[in-house]
């Protein structure tokens, strides 16, 4: 269908389901296992509710968040998905180029099609990015990319912390890996790549499985980016991420394709957040709490601020976007959520105005900025009962 069909975020993938490969479709679509984790994300949002206040003047809305530090124009990250050649053959640079255009944050993969540098050289003056690490076992290999990302601009590490080993993603594997030419460029380098086992193993060989607490300080010592670690859950992780001096986390089950029935970042917000407080003062400007898995819509991320969520990375939403339609596409998605737009429908009145996602559910929730996001506006008693 035409772009301006596109009414969704979800309306994305039924397109890029339909145009990819089936190798492609595998890669991107497939969770781990019995992909329960994979489908809980997108229902546990649907167990938050929520309480919105009413006559406030909602007359201006403002949606623009900080990062890390970063202006970003929304509190939404482009989460790393790694392989960009494979849904379009401009890859992650789709994402670097609608980002540029609308102030956003894009997170790039150690494992992008496109290399590292094509990426940043895409990117323009001054355009925030961040780094997502996958740990090689050559340390040396890892701090040179690391110091090299920091050269070049990048302002946030988020080392993957959930992939000591590759979940088993049976639809992906039952792909047999063929070289079509989407492969990663990996600064890192691809030793014993094995070729009959789906194109996550096929690529993830090089990391670290003995990754630890012990190694935080080093890489502490490497940079001088903040640091997040990516795929955090338990209370208990999120403390201690806190007392080893990084600057914050994710909470992911990695889109579902790691361990599964690890429970989604929104379903341990709470139980992050209210950990977090008993060591000091809360919200805390120096540690961030991100989460990911499953949000296609702003009133997701709504939910997820108010419930203590700094901000919110998407990972398939932009990635089945530019499946489908290239940077486009990936412009049409932010435009959904922060884009006011006029369309004229000649069978109802002419020049009618649509509030984008983020500034209609801000408006019916009754706050006019994100600082307004509060646990009072929603319910989530029944998130964990589900
Ligand atoms: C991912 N994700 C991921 N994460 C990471 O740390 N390194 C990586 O290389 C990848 N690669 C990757 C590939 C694909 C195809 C997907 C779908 C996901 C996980 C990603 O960063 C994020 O955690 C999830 O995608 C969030 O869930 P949604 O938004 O996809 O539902």
């Amino acid at each position: 269908p035409p772009l301006d069909e596109i009414l969704n975020l979800h309306d994305f993938e039924a397109v890029a389901r339909a145009v990819l490969s089936p190798k492609a479709w595998a890669y991107y679509s497939s969770g781990s296992d019995d992909e329960i984790a994979n489908r809980s994300n997108r229902e546990a949002y649907q167990r938050v509710w929520f309480l919105p206040r009413i006559l406030r003047d909602v007359t201006a809305v403002n949606r623009s968040a900080v990062i890390l530090g970063q202006k970003s124009s929304l509190p939404i990250y482009i989460s790393a998905t790694a392989l960009g050649k494979l849904g379009h053959p401009d890859g992650e640079l789709n994402l670097t180029r609608a980002a540029a255009k609308h102030g956003l944050i894009q997170m790039i993969p150690t494992l992008a099609s496109c290399s590292f540098d094509e990426i940043v050289d895409a990117a323009q003056p001054n355009q925030p990015l961040f780094l997502q690490l996958y740990v090689n076992r050559d340390r040396e290999l890892t701090k040179k990319y690391v110091q090299h990302a920091e050269k070049r601009g990048v302002s946030g590490l988020f080392i993957t912390v959930d992939a000591p080993q590759l979940g088993r993603r049976e639809k992906d594997m039952r792909m047999k890996f063929v070289d079509d030419g989407a492969g990663a460029k990996v600064q890192e380098g691809q030793s014993g790549v094995q070729k009959n086992q789906g194109i996550s193993r096929a690529i993830s060989s090089f990391i670290d499985p003995s990754l630890s607490w012990d190694d935080i300080p080093w890489f502490r010592s490497i940079t001088k980016m903040p640091i997040v670690l990516k795929g955090v859950a338990s209370p208990q992780d999120a403390i201690m991420a806190l007392e080893a001096g990084v600057q914050g986390i994710v909470l992911s089950n990695h889109g579902g394709r790691q361990l599964d029935s690890a429970r989604s970042g929104i379903e341990n917000l709470v139980d992050v957040v209210a950990a977090l407080k008993t060591r000091g003062p809360w919200p805390n400007p120096n540690f961030s709490v991100f989460i990911d898995g499953g949000v296609r819509r702003a009133s997701d991320v709504l939910k997820a601020l108010a419930l203590g969520a700094s901000a919110v990375g998407i990972g398939r939403g932009f990635l089945y976007a530019f499946s489908a339609y290239g940077q486009d596409g990936v412009e049409k998605a932010i435009e959904i959520l922060r884009v006011n737009a006029t369309y004229n429908d000649p069978l109802c009145f002419p020049d009618v105005k649509y509030q984008d996602e983020f500034e209609m559910n801000m408006r019916l929730l009754g706050i006019t900025s994100l600082e307004e996001l509060k646990p009072e506006l929603v319910d989530a008693s029944r998130l964990s009962a589900g």
